[in-house]
């Protein structure tokens, strides 16, 4: 995606009683989103299914989250994870996810699941803003996208081992 995208600076909100659904094929092109997904976002059910999750990723989002959260779904784990979503029209809006492997009798996984509730303020604004702010300019001091990665990737993982933990449990303690 490209990181000139429209962005409007203007958050949107939605119900705490309401859960924004999305699922995606293993390659991450949504299947099936529910109607709090296409309400917040903007979008109709058509723009979506069928096309990539990262139609709703927001430009200010370090990449490296996106990294993590691929690493533990593909290795068949759950994960929580705070994100930054951009909205059709630019606005954008914060949600805690859950994001997890869709399974067949097997254990074969065949897909992802997300299922996302309103976050607690706090958190984002004590612990997430400072910590994505100081990934994403760390991102975007390198020249390429590779680099940016690998470098955001190093100061997150010092970050975890300065405080003794590993990414999911630093999550669950906030
Ligand atoms: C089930 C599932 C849900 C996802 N939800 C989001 C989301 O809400 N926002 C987002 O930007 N990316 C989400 N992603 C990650 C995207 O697939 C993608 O990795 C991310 O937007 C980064 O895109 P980029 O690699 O094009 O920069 C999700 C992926 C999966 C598998």
């Amino acid at each position: 995606m490209s990181r000139d995208v429209l962005v409007t600076g203007v958050e949107q909100f939605f119900g705490e009683d309401e859960l924004i659904v999305s699922k995606t094929d293993l390659k991450g092109r949504i299947t099936y989103c529910n109607d709090v997904f296409l309400r917040i976002a903007g979008y109709t059910e058509k723009e979506c299914v069928g096309h990539p999750h990262s139609i709703i990723r927001h430009p200010e989002m370090p990449r490296c989250v996106f990294d993590l959260l691929w690493e533990f779904i593909q290795g068949g784990r759950e994960i929580f994870a705070y994100v930054k979503n951009r909205c059709k029209n630019g606005d954008h809006y914060w949600v805690q996810a859950h994001v997890t492997p869709s399974r067949d009798r097997s254990g074969t996984i065949l897909g992802y699941h997300s299922n996302r509730r309103v976050p607690d303020r706090d958190i984002l604004e004590s612990a997430i803003f400072p910590l994505y702010d100081d990934l994403l300019k760390e991102e975007q001091r390198h020249g390429n996208r590779k680099e940016g990665l690998q470098a955001s990737k190093q100061l997150i993982d010092d970050f975890l081992c300065r405080k003794g933990i590993a990414y999911d449990e630093f999550i669950a303690r906030l």
